[in-house]
């Protein structure tokens, strides 16, 4: 191990997020080009404007600088709007754009945006279906709507079982369990690969087909609907302690570690028949990092051990072949279906190593959010 990758690594980053709140004022940071480091914005936040918040929260925790916090609050605010939007990724908008802020800093405004994200959002549950759908404004281009289900989504729920607990809801926290169990069944695979989507009738909840919005086939296993579950499911057991959540994590950490190249950096689709010569994906390799850190502080003994020693070896690939001297991740790949920022910088990969980074200087505990 190089001894600082860490710290170096770190201070990049905090350096990127620095050039990024002084330069971007129009939306949020969604993904850049990587050699101009020029962002295209969200102007509303998208699913993502939370992961640039997310950011600054973490480099205010970090650092003290209360700079970071300012610029953490502004975006928050802006996020407000979105609390009505018919949205399932809420969930990532508010646990990363304000929960950070109130978990970590204590933050009082940073509280009240995310309980107003979450008050908003139960109301889109689907008791029969035991879900909430991915609503008629979701990202995704198209099959949204009431009947439809993502795998993304899990993470969010964790914003609901803290928001249960800050507003003694615990109907909240139910909903929440339901949604992330009602997910094992849409997208999780017996093998512990994972299915990007679903679709069930709303009227019966009956699930009625798996696919994929961005993977390369329906069966197939897209990078981040592998990784999205692994940390949907390790903040599921982290925030609640229920058991099968973690069985879920490990079982699809573990398919992930089996199948990952040898350099340790995922290839967009596991399936992609062109592997070696496609796109990887940074972005769901640095969820995944993130994750085996936190499923490290989860799991005793040899094998939580041998979860840190995955987690750390994944942060050195991704720190030593893809992050730059300016703290650009390069190489996500958002959408090749579209053919949309295939080889860039991702605000969310650049959340979840960032977040790694943190962990591994000793900044931030690692099952902490
Ligand atoms: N919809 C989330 C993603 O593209 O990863």
């Amino acid at each position: 191990m190089i001894d600082t990758a860490w710290p170096t690594g770190f201070e990049r980053m905090l350096a990127r997020v620095k050039a990024t709140a002084t330069s971007v004022t129009d939306g949020f940071p969604h993904y850049a080009d990587p050699a101009s480091g020029k962002w295209t914005t969200s102007p509303a936040g998208d699913w993502t404007g939370g992961f640039w918040n997310g950011m600054c929260w973490l480099a205010c925790h970090a650092t003290g600088d209360e700079r970071y916090r300012k610029w953490a609050l502004e975006w928050a605010a802006r996020l407000r709007p979105r609390a009505t939007s018919d949205t399932v990724f809420r969930g990532f908008l508010f646990y990363y754009g304000a929960l950070l802020g109130a978990v970590l800093l204590g933050d009082p405004q940073a509280r009240e945006i995310a309980l107003l994200g979450a008050r908003s959002w139960v109301g889109s549950f689907n008791a029969t279906a035991g879900a909430f759908p991915l609503g008629a404004e979701a990202e995704e281009a198209s099959d949204v709507g009431h009947g439809e289900a993502n795998v993304d989504t899990v993470q969010g729920a964790a914003l609901l079982v803290w928001a249960a607990g800050e507003a003694n809801e615990p109907r909240w926290r139910a909903m929440a369990l339901s949604h992330a169990r009602r997910h094992i069944e849409f997208c999780v695979r017996e093998d512990g690969s994972v299915c990007q989507s679903a679709s069930f009738d709303p009227a019966t909840g009956r699930m009625l087909r798996r696919y994929t919005h961005k993977g390369i086939r329906d069966d197939s296993t897209w990078a981040r609907a592998q990784a999205w579950a692994i940390v949907g499911y390790i903040l599921m057991h982290q925030w609640t302690g229920e058991r099968d959540f973690l069985d879920v994590a490990t079982r699809t950490s573990d398919w992930w570690l089996a199948h990952a190249p040898a350099d340790r950096v995922a290839f967009w689709d596991f399936d992609d028949p062109a592997i070696p010569d496609t796109n990887r994906d940074t972005s769901a390799t640095a969820i995944v990092a993130a994750s085996l850190l936190k499923l490290a502080a989860l799991v005793p003994g040899e094998r939580g051990r041998a979860y840190r020693a995955a987690g750390e070896a994944t942060v050195r690939a991704l720190v030593a072949g893809y992050l730059d001297a300016r703290g650009i991740l390069s190489h996500g790949c958002y959408n090749r279906r579209l053919g949309l920022a295939t080889q860039n910088e991702l605000i969310w990969g650049s959340y979840y190593l960032f977040e790694a980074l943190s962990v591994l200087t000793g900044k931030l505990e690692s099952a902490k959010i």
